[in-house]
């Protein structure tokens, strides 16, 4: 009548794949326990963590829970424990983290009678809360695992796509605060067609490399000109991290969905720890407090 379940973070966009590329980050999440209850309805019982509401309405991870709720016929309730890890606002999808880790552990529960796409449409009810529109990029990943993209959200359709053996992810946090909803807000309504030329071709150029194991093209596609350019003003030595990074041997360097993380892809492990090392001498220097993770993609 109770599951222990890690909901995973992720990377969204990957630099060309705005609101339609992600990946898992596997070993960093937060820990959830979804429990039946006789009581009818959605309570959130317990939060620890970070400082967010209670009011299964007003928490991402109960509006996902509710919306999968009105969609069940059950004379019990649920009851939601959150012990959240992935700092709200920290661009590596904590929002999505809370939203499909109510609505997996509910199903696990009721004996799966949802399936994955399904669950993600739940889910995205929870992410609008969080970012004031719906999207799927941080969620899909989550759900799915690996690399996924979002063909579209009305129907919705996922793509799972393959990962290479060997490839890792150093996501660096610099403790600072970007809510989604502020970060679309500075992006342009309309941009020109050379740019979204040269954004479509990365993107599948990109997916093609996932499927072929090609990390060098892995690195030529990880480019981002529509949005990058917009977001990484908010964030602090983008730049300087950017290029120690790449000296390091990042196949690519993006901002991790709406910012202020940064993510970096890369081939085999120790790279990604010399990644890890290079980006730790250009913050360590700053005064910027700062989270570092390495992660092997699955
Ligand atoms: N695709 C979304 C964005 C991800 O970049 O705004 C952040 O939630």
């Amino acid at each position: 009548n109770e599951i222990k379940i890690f909901s995973p973070a992720t990377v969204a966009n990957v630099a060309c794949g705005f609101d339609v590329l992600g990946f898992c980050l596997d070993s960093v999440g937060d820990d959830m326990v979804i429990r039946k209850t006789a009581k009818k309805g959605i309570h959130i019982a317990n939060i620890e963590g970070f400082d967010l509401p209670y009011e299964a309405e007003l928490n991402v991870a109960g509006v996902s829970a509710l919306a999968m709720y009105e969609a069940i016929d059950v004379d019990f309730g649920f009851e939601i424990e959150i012990y959240k890890n992935i700092k709200p606002g920290s661009g590596i999808g904590s929002s999505a983290a809370s939203a499909v880790g109510s609505v997996f552990g509910m199903n696990e529960l009721l004996g799966k009678p949802f399936n994955k796409t399904e669950l993600t449409a739940f889910a995205i009810e929870g992410e609008a809360l969080a970012s004031k529109c719906e999207h799927a990029d941080n969620l899909a990943p989550a759900l799915f695992g690996g690399f996924t993209l979002v063909k579209s959200l009305s129907p919705l359709k996922i793509l799972e796509i393959p990962t290479p053996n060997d490839l890792y992810a150093t996501i660096v946090h610099p403790q600072i605060e970007i809510k989604t909803s502020e970060s679309r807000a500075l992006l342009p309504k309309e941009v020109p067609l050379s740019d979204a030329i040269t954004q479509w071709a990365n993107l599948g150029s990109l997916v093609h490399a996932l499927h072929t194991n090609d990390y060098e093209l892995i690195g030529n596609s990880l480019n981002d000109v529509i949005v990058e350019p917009y977001r990484s003003q908010l964030i602090p030595y983008f730049n300087e991290v950017k290029q120690a990074a790449l000296k390091a041997n990042a196949l690519g360097v993006g901002i991790s969905g709406s910012g202020p993380s940064i993510f970096t892809l890369c081939k085999g492990s120790e790279t990604a720890n010399k990644i890890k090392q290079a980006i730790q001498d250009v913050y360590s220097k700053t005064g910027i407090d700062f989270e570092i993770h390495v992660t092997k993609i699955n």
